[in-house]
């Protein structure tokens, strides 16, 4: 038999009822937000790095109730003049970040620049005082986490890593559901992204305005190489590794984030990674296809698992993201912001038996003992019972970018911990940036997930 349940899965700002077919069941909301304390009922946000993300995550946290947007820096004039056109011309804006660091005005600043400033002015806001959502990956090169945990730890000020599915109650259910024991030991996980379009492979547009008197060419590349103006670099900075982290350190985070947090784990200590750059040959020095191997041990949270995850730019059978959680008693198939399926097979399903490749006299024999040990399943002897299956959707409308951002505001209010700290950050960008080191060395990675140190 075949038992299939539908729940809703609610906005974590409403109480809502799950709907399971006929069955009706409540899944525990998050808690409410906090009431503000006291004077600081309004958090005073500033944007450094105004581009997709950027944008995407000023329209969001605009939206919890208390957070405003001050403040826009960004080193390209035609993204200042966007923040005045959505957000109003008394919204004061830089290109300097500095300027916004100095404002007594701003609470707390997002990080949405390319990933090789994200440390630099992630501790630069904290030493600023200021709360930072920091988009992800944290950092561009693993040895850049440890600066942005002290900071975080020495300021006492409260960063959150912008990888929201960390917040999302479709993981919250996933993680539950793997804590029950419902689907026995995880033993493997599968991670996928397939992308097939131009804008999936990051060939985004490059506006006409573009010149060296509207961007500020030598704060865009900070610390990495110097080198005469090329729009390209700045538009598409995600193609090369002067500026970003590649597929693993764009994506891979994504799915370490998911796995790190269902799996309530600290992440893997020996990392493979292979892959090449085969389609998007359009001047990018990262590849557009990586496959990855990640072993995880035995910790207190999970037995000893192994990852793959896929990676491909190149995918001519469309888009699509998600994961397998593959365990001894069943399979957990959990898709990006869509349906969680968990199915089971029931413990006591009977074994089976080759009676057919004996002798006719060998194989009754088999039989009869079969029937005797098995009497209830005789009409079905060799077969297994029916699996069963759950599936979880979520709510129209649910977004775990809101939801992450709540998190994010409402910890500024009550100075409790954030889902998404600088530890768990440097955690999820370890294994996604070893990765890299991996593909480009051929070298086998280990890590040290407990301390984030690179071992020999
Ligand atoms: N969480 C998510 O789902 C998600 C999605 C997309 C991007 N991101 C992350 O967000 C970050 C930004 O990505 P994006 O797609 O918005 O890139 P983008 O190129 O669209 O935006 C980056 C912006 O930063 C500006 N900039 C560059 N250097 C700067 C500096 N020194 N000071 C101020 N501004 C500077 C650029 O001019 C640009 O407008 C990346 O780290 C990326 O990984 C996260």
């Amino acid at each position: 038999m075949i038992e299939i349940r539908e729940l809703l899965i609610m906005p974590t700002t409403r109480r809502h009822f799950l709907q399971a077919g006929s069955a009706t069941t409540m899944l525990a909301a998050a808690a409410p937000a906090q009431t503000p304390k006291g004077a600081n009922d309004k958090i005073n946000v500033a944007c450094i790095g105004f581009g997709i993300m950027g944008q995407g995550d000023c329209l969001t946290v605009s939206t919890v109730p208390g957070a405003k947007l001050v403040a826009v820096s960004d080193i390209y004039e035609g993204r200042l003049t966007k923040a005045k056109e959505v957000y109003g011309k008394d919204t004061f804006t830089t290109r300097d970040y500095r300027e916004v660091l100095a404002r007594p005005d701003v609470d707390a600043v997002i990080v949405a620049t390319p990933d090789h400033w994200h440390q630099i002015i992630a501790c630069d806001a904290m030493k600023a005082g200021k709360d930072v959502y920091c988009q992800k990956p944290m950092v561009q090169k693993v040895e850049e986490g440890a600066a942005v945990i002290k900071a975080e730890k020495e300021t006492k000020r409260i960063l959150q890593v912008g990888s929201q599915r960390a917040s999302s109650i479709l993981y919250a259910k996933a993680r539950d559901v793997i804590k029950q024991g419902s689907i026995g030991d995880v033993r493997m996980i599968e991670a996928y992204w397939d992308r097939n379009s131009a804008l999936g492979a990051w060939q985004y547009s490059i506006p006409p305005d573009a010149t060296p008197q509207t961007v500020d060419w030598d704060r865009f590349l900070g610390h990495a190489p110097k080198r005469p103006f090329e729009p390209i670099r700045l538009f598409r900075w995600r193609n090369y590794q002067d500026y970003g982290t590649g597929v693993a350190g764009d994506l891979y985070v994504h799915l370490f984030t998911g796995i790190h947090y269902v799996m309530d784990s600290n992440g893997p200590d020996r990392i493979m990674s292979t892959g090449g750059t085969y389609y998007w040959n359009d001047g990018r020095d990262v590849p557009d296809l990586m496959l990855g191997m990640f072993d995880y041990p035995d910790t207190k949270a999970h037995k000893a698992f192994h990852l793959s995850i896929r990676l491909n730019f190149e995918a001519g059978g469309g888009d699509g993201s998600g994961f397998r959680f593959i365990g001894t008693e069943g399979v957990l198939d959990l898709a990006v912001g869509g349906a969680l399926v968990l199915k089971r097979k029931p413990k006591d399903s009977e074994p089976g038996h080759t009676a057919g490749t004996f002798s006719k006299a060998t194989g009754a024999e088999i039989i009869r003992e079969y029937q005797k040990k098995y009497p209830a399943q005789r009409a079905s002897a060799d077969g297994m019972r029916a699996n069963t299956e759950q599936r979880w959707v979520l709510p129209p409308g649910y977004t775990e970018q809101y939801a992450h951002h709540e998190n994010f505001i409402n910890a500024i209010r009550t100075r409790k911990p954030v889902i998404e700290d600088a530890t768990f950050g440097l955690r999820a960008a370890g294994p996604a940036l070893l990765s890299n080191v991996s593909h480009f060395t051929r070298k086998t990675m280990h890590w040290d997930p407990e301390a984030m140190v690179v071992k020999a």
